[in-house]
């Protein structure tokens, strides 16, 4: 039986953490849905449209992978894709307690879904997308943390109006 983990965030926008995780995920299970979420409460600095393209480009090179936008509970987008796993990354002890509630709520919301988390590798565990949006605000270099798509885009997103 393949096993489908889905893998839900805002994604605004995915970075090399989010890459590294799917490229583990995709070493566990037999196809890995990316399932990015409109998420109107965080108002995204990328329309949910972009932040699926970006994605797609990003994870391009994984056969196993599908992206897709979603603006439904996770459990039911997790049914809609036939995904028996619910995947998320955990960075540090600070992640924990959040992704504990989530892990417990979806539990109560689709008893038959399991979520497992991973960890992405040491060099991304502090990156997060906000911290990336704000450097590239500044003008920073964000390049060793984004792919080059999301960084050309970030470019033209936040570049200073002439
Ligand atoms: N590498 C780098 N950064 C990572 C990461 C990794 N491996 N894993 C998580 N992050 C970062 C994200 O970039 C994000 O940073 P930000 O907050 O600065 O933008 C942060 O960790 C967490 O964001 P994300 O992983 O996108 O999760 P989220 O909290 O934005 O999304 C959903 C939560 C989408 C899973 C949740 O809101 C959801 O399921 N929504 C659908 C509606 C629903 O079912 N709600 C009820 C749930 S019980």
């Amino acid at each position: 039986m393949t096993i489908t983990a889905i893998y839900p965030g805002t994604f605004d926008p995915i970075t090399n953490g989010h890459v590294d995780l799917v490229g583990r995920a995709v070493r566990m299970f037999g196809r890995v849905v990316v399932a990015v979420a409109e998420n109107r409460n965080k108002a995204p600095l990328f329309s949910l449209a972009e932040r699926v393209t970006m994605a797609r480009e990003a994870l391009g090179g994984f056969p196993a992978v599908e992206v897709l936008g979603f603006d439904t509970l996770l459990v039911e987008c997790a049914r809609a894709t036939d995904s028996q796993v619910i995947l998320r990354g955990l960075r540090a002890v600070s992640d924990f307690e959040f992704e504990f509630q989530l892990a417990g709520m979806n539990r109560h919301l689709g008893p038959e879904l399991e979520t497992v988390f991973l960890t992405p590798s040491e060099r991304y565990a502090f990156i997060s997308s906000s911290l990336i949006r704000e450097i590239a605000r500044f003008g920073g270099d964000v390049s060793a943390f984004v792919p080059g798509g999301v960084q050309a885009a970030l470019r033209a997103r936040l570049a200073p109006a002439d």
